[in-house]
């Protein structure tokens, strides 16, 4: 298994250019179910889980070509289809439960794994089911699959209440209401930009789609889509991530690509705790004003709130600032393993269920520490960067996942970090 060794102590300088986002393109590939004809992605994002996204919908009969080096994906699944979604791929990746209601919209039947729990939560379907059930949809657990038929062959129209407004299960519900007969309302449905970005290219195939972005979203089920081409949109944790990176360790770094609009509840934490950022014609520049960082307490929430994707990452900047911030994690129950790690590199952590309490220390100091999930990864990377000596991060194919290259774009711009294959 690779590792990451870096560095730190080194000013950062220069241009990071921001990749389309991995939880954009996580919901726009499946998208291709929904129609006989081609879907082209623009501007996708070069990631592991991009990779078995592609396993997982050729294993349902789409043909996908791959162009300029993985940025552009031509995507088309016609004729027969085959409509279950294994558990040997849903298992690397959870995301793959967004394959349901495309395949019950397009099909009137799937068979679709459970994904089961992940390092940070239960994380259960619920809310995906009993909105596809409001469809019309009969669906049963048989031996870790969910076995979903359409009444009639065909989902229609109904009014959904999320009693949660989850990410995947708008996406699921929005997708699988395009073809569904009549109109679907989702009542509280989620407002993530990745969802604002699934409707557009939903709608540019032919879709009928009001509200997205807004906690009501109506859907008006057509016959059928067509073809389209889309450029996924940037990837705001990949943003957040790399605007924090001179937050560590000094200097002035221009995210390219970057938009205010995708990060302002970030911007605005970042800028009680002294960090400046600004708007270039290009993305945005961020430098801290200060020698350290100032204590700031975080809450995360739903979009347009505090991102649940950059709290490790928040919480490793917490550690270096000057007073004691209190991080409350409301999404996700088990979402901190990266505190005892950031702790075996000298910070001063206390974590109480879904509190943790951060009273920033002077320095952190090197040390081999361990990776457990995709974000957790990354932020033991940035304490890296700011840390005396050398920190060693294990288990880096969590960090594959949702970062393209890391040591190569950190190391653009300074930073004395490389990757070490394993054996
Ligand atoms: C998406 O996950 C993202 N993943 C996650 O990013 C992100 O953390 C999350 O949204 C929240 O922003 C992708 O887009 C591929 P949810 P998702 O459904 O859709 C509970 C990363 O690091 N819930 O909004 O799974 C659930 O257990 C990843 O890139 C139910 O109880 O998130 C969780 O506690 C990690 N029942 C909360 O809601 C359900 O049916 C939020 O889940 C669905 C969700």
């Amino acid at each position: 298994m690779d590792s990451i060794v870096v560095k730190g102590g080194s000013e950062l300088r220069g241009q990071i250019h921001i990749a389309g986002a991995k939880n954009a393109a996580l919901t726009l590939m499946p998208a291709t179910l929904l129609s006989e004809e081609p879907l082209t992605l623009t501007n996708a994002p070069r990631l592991s889980d991009i990779a078995t996204m592609t396993q997982l919908l050729q294993s349902l009969g789409a043909e996908i070509t791959s162009m300029q080096d993985g940025k552009v994906q031509v995507m088309s699944t016609h004729g027969e289809i085959n409509t279950t979604a294994d558990y040997e791929i849903v298992r690397k990746m959870r995301a793959s439960n967004l394959v349901l209601g495309p395949l019950l919209a397009r099909e009137g039947h799937a068979i679709v794994s459970l994904p089961g729990g992940c390092a940070i939560g239960a994380r259960p379907m619920d809310i995906h089911t009993d909105g596809l059930e409001k469809m019309g949809a009969s669906i049963e657990l048989k031996d870790g699959y969910l076995h979903a038929k359409a009444a009639g062959g065909k989902l229609k129209g109904a009014v959904i209440d999320f009693p949660f407004a989850s990410v995947g299960a708008t996406e699921n519900i929005m997708m699988a209401a395009t073809l569904a007969k009549g109109t679907t309302v989702i009542n509280n449905a989620a407002r993530e930009p990745e969802i604002v970005d699934l409707a557009t290219c939903l709608r540019s195939m032919g879709a009928q789609i009001e509200g997205d972005g807004t906690s009501t979203i109506t859907v008006q089920g057509v016959d059928r889509l067509g073809a389209a081409t889309h450029p996924v949109v940037t990837d705001r944790i990949e943003l957040g991530t790399y605007m924090l990176a001179p937050v560590f360790c000094g200097g002035e770094v221009e995210c390219l690509g970057g938009r205010m609009d995708l990060v302002s509840s970030f911007v605005e934490k970042l800028d009680a705790a002294g960090v400046d950022v600004t708007e270039t014609k290009a993305g945005l520049k961020v430098k801290r004003r200060g020698d350290r960082p100032k204590a700031v307490d975080v809450t995360t929430e739903p979009f347009p709130g505090f991102p649940t994707d950059l709290q490790a990452q928040m919480m490793a900047m917490l550690c270096l600032a000057e007073g004691t911030s209190v991080l409350e994690e409301k999404i996700f129950e088990n979402r901190f393993m990266h505190a005892p790690e950031l702790v075996r590199m000298g910070a001063d952590i206390d974590v109480q269920g879904g509190t943790a309490t951060v009273t920033g220390v002077a320095g952190l100091k090197g040390a081999p520490v361990m990776a457990t999930d995709l974000r957790a990864s990354v932020s033991l990377i940035l304490a890296g960067l700011a840390a005396e000596g050398e920190t060693v991060v294990n288990r880096v194919y969590h960090l594959d996942r949702g970062y393209e290259h890391v040591e190569e774009k950190l190391g653009a711009v300074g930073a004395k970090i490389e990757r070490v294959q394993g054996s």
